[in-house]
């Protein structure tokens, strides 16, 4: 990945040294599915994942380190940030902080435009968009692995959210290892990602709570030790835009983490009637001859991927089967870039 020039401002005319850069990331729906950790205090895979960046979902994120800061500071979408996602940002910050050998403090301003904490990975595109602000604004020129083993440290999907396309994060098993790189290109083979979003609810039990509750079921030790071979299958699918080589693996992997997250101790249902419903539809339709599949995260909502060209039909049946059904539809999105002051509206 080629990041555009560093955007740099120095406001020494004050006296007060700043650093600032504004960046946006995508977020990605995965394929093969990132569920429990080897190491979790830095957010070491248990294995390897492949997901598909999502063009219309985006955190945009401007960083300003300041030597006038005490206190690091946290805006999400314009308005103070709750406490628990201020400590999880200020503990990345404290992670760049050590990894950048810098002393300042932070002031992150940071934009989805979609609903977060809704199974729709807002994490990914947020830390993704985080971690290439922060590094910029201090002048590190890292390469794309480098911001991708670094962001993976904030949340791990964020890793994914790096490289452009279709991305695979390998495990590795060591914390400079454990980056994604882009295995096609966005263009590559036009599929989309039509989500039905059922609900907007923020999720009860997150996924860093998830991923430590994973080794907990009998079931996560097949589905680890299982993950390489369908992150072959898929990967050899999305290679030869071979759909119906995709399908069945996409939907066996979503399914084999579900049931590890059901099976855990104490149990995970992140489905909903209407998700399942979902699924049983999306199914029979891909039996009718429609392009479609479906993965959901860690949350009710169901990502069904299409090939873009039955995309507009998947969105119109999700309707019919039910009016209340909201739908986000996403083409292949590219990788996390910094902005110029001119691309900055949302
Ligand atoms: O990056 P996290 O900690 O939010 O974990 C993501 C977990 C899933 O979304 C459920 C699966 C994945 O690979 O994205």
């Amino acid at each position: 990945m080629h990041l555009p020039q560093q955007q740099l401002g120095l406001r020494i005319g004050t006296m007060v040294t700043e650093f600032t850069a504004t960046a946006r990331a995508h977020s990605n729906i995965a394929f093969i599915k990132y569920w429990g950790n080897r190491d979790s205090g830095i957010r070491l895979p248990a294995n390897s994942s492949l997901s598909m960046n999502l063009a219309a979902l985006h955190s945009t994120t401007r960083v300003t380190w300041s030597e006038a800061l005490a206190e690091d500071r946290l805006m999400i979408n314009e308005e103070p940030a709750a406490p628990a996602a201020f400590l999880r940002v200020r503990a990345h910050l404290d992670t760049l902080r050590a990894e950048l050998g810098s002393t300042l403090r932070a002031d992150v301003s940071s934009n989805n435009n979609f609903p977060m904490g809704a199974g729709i990975a807002s994490s990914a595109s947020a830390f993704a968009a985080l971690t290439v602000a922060a590094t910029a604004a201090l002048g590190m020129g890292l390469s794309a692995r480098e911001l991708s083993a670094l962001a993976r440290r904030g949340s791990g999907s964020a890793a994914r959210s790096i490289p452009a396309g279709f991305v695979e994060w390998r495990a590795g098993s060591a914390d400079k290892e454990s980056y994604a790189e882009s295995i096609a290109s966005p263009d590559y083979w036009p599929l989309e990602d039509v989500i039905a979003v059922i609900s907007r609810d923020h999720k009860h039990v997150g996924s860093t709570a998830g991923h430590a509750a994973a080794d907990t079921s009998i079931l996560q030790r097949v589905r680890v030790e299982t993950a390489a071979d369908r992150l072959e299958r898929a990967k050899h699918a999305i290679l030869a835009r071979d759909f119906e080589g995709l399908a069945p693996v996409v939907e066996e992997d979503s399914n084999l983490m579900h049931a590890v997250m059901m099976t855990s101790k104490p149990s995970l249902f992140y489905w909903l009637p209407k998700s399942l419903r979902i699924m049983l539809a999306v199914q029979e339709w891909r039996r009718q001859g429609v392009k479609v599949c479906y993965t959901l995260d860690a949350g009710p909502n169901v990502h069904c991927i299409c090939g873009a060209e039955d995309a507009a039909a998947v969105a119109a049946r999700l309707k019919e089967l039910d009016s209340d059904i909201e739908v986000i539809r996403s083409s292949v999105g590219g990788g996390a870039q910094l902005l110029n002051a001119s691309d900055r509206s949302d």
